[in-house]
């Protein structure tokens, strides 16, 4: 009697792990990255790294096995691959590929027009459109190619408008007219004509103006049959300023378009110092937008902007704000992470 008991146990629990083993585990035996959830999903699931964080070990050793994508935080930005006119450096950029390259990962590209990290010879003088141009195409066409084949997507230009939606005034804008951003993207296209171009932005997570102006834009590039293929929405969210509810609707008018859309440098900060409740908070906002995406067919992948505390950019940039990502300053995972798991599930 007890033995059957225990056999029937035995067997019933059989049953009950290998219904859960296959969902819960990879094929070697680990429990599954949040690449290979994304990925049951066809989308990615990534991570920007910076050159300086290489040294690290443990770091790059995460950074290897949980994501199947990778964004150059700074290294293929203007300052650092043409830092003197028409000399080109693209070793920080190449270093970050080779590893994605190792460790089978797609690369977003970042950036190649933007108003910011531009070296001074670009900004310390003045130039005529026709010089402008001439630079432009030449930056453009020069860094595109040399990573040709090994970029999945660009983030063409980054940063062009205001929060009102009306185009931001950078040189290229002053100089070129609002033309300049077809023109961008028409040169990165011909440089390499399978790479994903994107448009991208912060603070257009929710419909308002600032996103309803990239809507109008992507309308009529596509219209004009440039070659647009993305919208990047940043995704630096803040706990003090609400969450974009209207992401998904977002996300869906411009997969009408035709267009992807991808979450492409995600994190969630907070006011110092860390609270229990606002872990919980942010860990819902993380689990909410990861929803979102997948809820969208276009949505292709989620990119954190680095995925350790230890590593982000906030703090230098936010004074008093930070623990935005989803692991912590010693690489242990945080609410965040669990939430991200739950909703790729
Ligand atoms: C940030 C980098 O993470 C920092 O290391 C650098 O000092 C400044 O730029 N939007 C973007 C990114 O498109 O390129 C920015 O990256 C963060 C905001």
């Amino acid at each position: 009697m007890r033995t059957t008991r225990l056999r029937l146990i035995g067997a019933l629990a059989a049953v009950l792990v290998a219904a859960t083993v296959p969902a819960a585990q990879a094929h070697d035996g680990r429990p599954p990255t949040l690449a290979d959830l994304a990925e049951r999903h066809g989308r990615y699931f990534g991570s920007a790294t910076d050159n300086p964080e290489l040294v690290d070990e443990p770091y790059t050793a995460l950074l290897g096995s949980e994501f199947d994508q990778i964004t150059p935080g700074n290294g293929m930005k203007w300052y650092a691959t043409e830092p003197q006119q028409g000399v080109f450096d693209f070793t920080k950029g190449d270093e970050i590929v080779a590893l994605a390259r190792a460790d089978h990962q797609k690369v977003r590209g970042h950036t190649l027009v933007w108003h910011s990290q531009l070296p001074g010879w670009l900004t310390g003088r003045e130039w005529t459109a026709t010089e402008l141009r001439a630079v432009l195409k030449k930056h453009i066409q020069t860094e595109v190619r040399h990573y040709r084949g090994r970029i999945y997507a660009w983030d063409v230009v980054n940063e062009a408008f205001n929060e009102d939606g009306t185009y931001r005034e950078t040189v290229f804008y002053k100089t070129l007219g609002p033309g300049y951003i077809a023109d961008a993207l028409r040169w990165a296209h011909q440089a390499d004509p399978k790479a994903r171009l994107y448009l991208n932005d912060y603070n257009v997570e929710a419909t308002g103006p600032k996103s309803d102006a990239y809507y109008a834009l992507a309308k009529e590039l596509r219209a004009q049959g440039v070659p647009l293929h993305g919208f990047g929405l940043q995704t630096h969210l803040a706990l003090q300023y609400g969450y974009p509810a209207t992401l998904e609707d977002n996300l869906r008018r411009f997969a009408r378009l035709g267009l992807d859309t991808a979450l492409t440098e995600v994190d969630v900060r907070m006011q110092l110092p860390v609270t229990e409740e606002k872990l919980a908070q942010q860990a819902d906002w993380y689990r909410d937008m990861t929803e979102a995406c997948l809820a969208v067919r276009r949505c292709v992948g989620i990119t954190v902007w680095d995925y350790t505390d230890k590593y982000s950019w906030i703090p230098a940039f936010f004074p008093g704000e930070g623990a935005a990502l989803p692991w912590d300053e010693e690489l242990r995972p945080k609410p965040a992470y669990f939430a991200l798991r739950e909703a790729l599930r």
